[in-house]
């Protein structure tokens, strides 16, 4: 069993991440195998529709996405974590959900996933909102927590002062280790 903590903020060590990675140790408490990738300094370019995916489920474009994405298909729980960028989620995690979302639109199904979001004041629910859409176009199984997955911080480390946030993802991920134990019976 594994889990894989996709960061798509272009900041390394920031917020997010260290958000993701406390998240991913709730999982492997659990003894489920966990591995972080970040998204920052990758080339992941947006989807150009050019719909060969429709016929052959692989993307035409290449880039880095291509190993990342073969990580999510053997995975049995993945997040997507960004921080907001002007109210939504940022540039490479769009990139990545529109690519990642359309080679296979059955590639994740029944697997199980979330969003962790992060925020220095607003848009934490569109954005929370956002990602969700994104697992449950997808068939994800969405674990709960005891709230919304969303974290308050503005530079870098700020995270670690928000302790009903990281209370929140840890919460996220020990319901996320329950359930892909339950489904993988
Ligand atoms: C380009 C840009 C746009 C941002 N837009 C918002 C925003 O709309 N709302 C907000 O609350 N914070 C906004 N922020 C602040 C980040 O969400 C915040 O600093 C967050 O902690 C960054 O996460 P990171 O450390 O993982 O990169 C913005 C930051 C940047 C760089």
């Amino acid at each position: 069993m594994n889990v894989v903590g996709i960061v798509g903020s272009p900041r390394k060590n920031g917020n997010t991440e260290l958000l993701t990675a406390h998240t991913l140790k709730a999982i492997a408490e659990e003894g489920i195998d966990t591995e972080l990738i970040r998204l920052a300094g990758l080339d992941i370019k947006p989807c150009n529709a050019c719909d060969i995916c429709k016929t052959e489920h692989k993307c035409s474009i290449k880039d880095d996405l291509d190993p990342i994405y073969k990580k999510m298909k053997r995975a049995d729980g993945i997040i997507v974590a960004s921080p907001v960028y002007f109210g939504s989620a940022t540039a490479l995690v769009r990139a990545f959900m529109e690519r990642s979302g359309r080679i296979n639109r059955d590639a994740f199904r029944g697997k199980v996933g979330g969003p962790l979001v992060v925020a220095r004041r607003a848009g934490k629910n569109f954005t929370f909102a956002e990602l969700t859409l994104w697992f449950q176009i997808l068939g994800f199984f969405i674990p709960s927590s005891t709230y919304w997955n969303v974290g308050i911080a503005r530079d870098k480390g700020d995270i670690e002062q928000d302790e009903e946030g990281l209370q929140t993802a840890w919460n996220f991920g020990k319901n996320m280790a329950f359930l892909i134990k339950k489904i993988s019976g």
